[in-house]
């Protein structure tokens, strides 16, 4: 019956079916919460030290990639024969061309053409660039779900015979990656999702009276539960939930039930990470996507980490766990028309930029239709492998620089087993007299070596701070990081002005 109606659709007949299987889904959401207390229970008794354990392998982790994938990604950017734009999201092209779900559908539906072995592919790519955990879009805004669906005949169960969740998630286990889900709760092919209850977040029918009559969200927030629910219970162990998104009209338990979608969560899969975007206030460290409106704080209760978009917080944010997730180009869905592609520096410095500042880098691919990652992607993730093989005992498992600000670069560091700390300088402009001065002031001699190579570098103490004797050329022009171990106290100075000014237009 799922493959008939689909099939029906596909050739541009209305999406009725969907509407009935909203009652047998309220039903099985309703059994899968009651089964979830127990999970609920226990999330809202863990003790701090318990949540750090279940942190642990995120904050060690710092670099993951993002991956914004399904019908949209054949459209790639282009809607009757035309460019839709060369900037910005393509996944929400169904949005940006105002098209109902069955047009939409039918268009892109024929250029969704998942290869064989293209998770294979992305999960090879991502640990290849030194990746600990890949996130992917189960089900992004336009509502189509990857995975096969008993609650949605919008899925990929239906329409191409296959479980890409299943088939993602076996690549990623099998490259050695933890696993994410990127789940859209914002759905713009459901029936009864009420999309004027909201006049902020985005719908392809905004403005238009209900096309059939009146909706009932309760019935979208059941099937939205009971799709979450098959996701957390077939799947084995997964790793993160990153929820997207709410508005501040639309949000939190009004808008999915959110304490009780998260507590079903938890029930099925008690390790799990879950970032913040069921909320959007400011308790839950959201209220907009831009710099200014991150508030650098998070009652645990909505979430485990807030989600800086396209930008790094200038200074971090202590005590918050954070993520910055962001494009390679400016589109998170694959297009054919956007080529802003963000040079290897840039990526390179970004990823280093983010751990000096304590926080994680969730870095975007957009595959094409049939699976295959843009070249210019594929290059750019190998630009970071090439970096991370020499350097990422810089990045992986650091915190946050003791440094409020460095004239040439940037730092993190780790407490090593014999009690020193370890600094990683990052340098980005190497000095011309060959003479890197760090703002440091020591009590015992510290050493200083390149982390590639192992070469020793001489240190000489001063009331300027500490510095190093470098090699006349640096040996990584992006980055070359100097390891400098420090004994006993170290006191951190203010950076000393720049002979050419303060780098204040630099992310820092
Ligand atoms: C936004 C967009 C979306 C993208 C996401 C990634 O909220 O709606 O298209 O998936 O951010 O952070």
């Amino acid at each position: 019956m799922k493959t008939a109606a689909l099939t029906a659709r596909t050739r541009g007949v209305s999406l009725f079916c969907l509407s009935r299987t909203a009652t047998s889904c309220a039903l099985l959401a309703a059994a899968l919460l009651s089964a979830s207390s127990a999970g609920d229970r226990l999330w809202a008794g863990e003790t701090p030290q318990q949540q750090d354990a279940r942190m642990q392998w995120w904050r060690e982790a710092r670099f993951g990639m993002f991956v914004h994938w399904g019908l949209y990604s054949g459209l790639a950017g282009t809607w009757d024969g035309k460019p839709v734009g060369t900037k910005g999201g393509m996944e929400w092209i169904q949005q940006r061309v105002k098209a109902d779900t069955d047009t939409y559908a039918q268009c892109a539906i024929p250029l969704f053409k998942p290869s064989a072995d293209f998770a294979r592919q992305w999960a090879e790519l991502a640990r290849d660039a030194g990746c600990r955990y890949l996130v992917f879009t189960t089900k992004h805004h336009d509502g189509f779900a990857l995975h096969d669906s008993k609650v949605s005949e919008y899925d990929a169960g239906s329409v191409l015979h296959r479980d890409l969740v299943r088939e993602i998630v076996a690549a990623a286990r099998a490259a050695g990656l933890r696993v994410g889900f990127y789940h859209s709760v914002i759905d713009w092919h459901h029936d009864q999702y009420a999309y004027a209850l909201s006049k902020q977040l985005p719908h392809p029918l905004r403005g238009k009276p209900y096309p059939n009559g009146d909706r009932d969200h309760a019935k979208y927030v059941q099937y939205l539960h009971g799709e979450v629910a098959e996701l957390m219970a077939n799947y084995g162990p997964i790793d993160v939930l990153w929820w997207d998104y709410s508005s501040t009209d639309f949000q939190g338990d009004e808008a999915w039930r959110a304490t009780d979608l998260m507590a079903l969560v938890r029930g099925k899969q008690p390790k799990i990470i879950m970032n913040n975007r069921l909320y959007r206030i400011p308790q839950a460290g959201f209220t907009g996507m831009g710099t200014a409106a991150i508030a650098p704080q998070l009652d645990r209760k909505y979430g485990d980490f807030i989600t800086p978009e396209q930008h790094i917080p200038p200074t971090g944010m202590p005590g918050v766990d954070w993520e910055t997730c962001m494009t390679m180009n400016t589109t998170w869905g694959y297009s054919d028309h956007d080529q802003a592609w963000k040079s290897n520096e840039t990526l390179i410095r970004n990823l280093i930029d983010i751990a000096s500042k304590g926080g994680n880098y969730l870095l975007n691919i957009g595959p094409k239709g049939d699976g295959s990652v843009p070249q210019q992607s594929v290059d750019g993730l190998r630009a970071i492998g090439a970096w991370m093989r020499t350097n990422s005992e810089s990045i992986y498992a650091t915190t946050a620089s003791p440094f409020e600000k460095l004239a040439w670069g940037r730092c993190t560091q780790k407490k090593l087993a014999d009690g020193r700390t370890r600094l990683y300088l990052h340098v980005f402009d190497w000095p011309a007299d060959g003479k890197l001065l760090v703002p440091l002031q020591v009590e015992k001699p510290a050493e200083a070596r390149l982390l590639a190579g192992a070469q020793a570098l001489a240190v000489a103490s001063g009331q300027q701070g500490t510095t190093v004797t470098l090699p006349p050329t640096a040996p990584d022009a992006i980055a070359t990081v100097v390891v400098l171990d420090v004994a006993g106290q170290f006191k951190t100075l203010p950076a000393p002005a720049q002979a050419d000014g303060p780098a204040k237009d630099k992310p820092h």
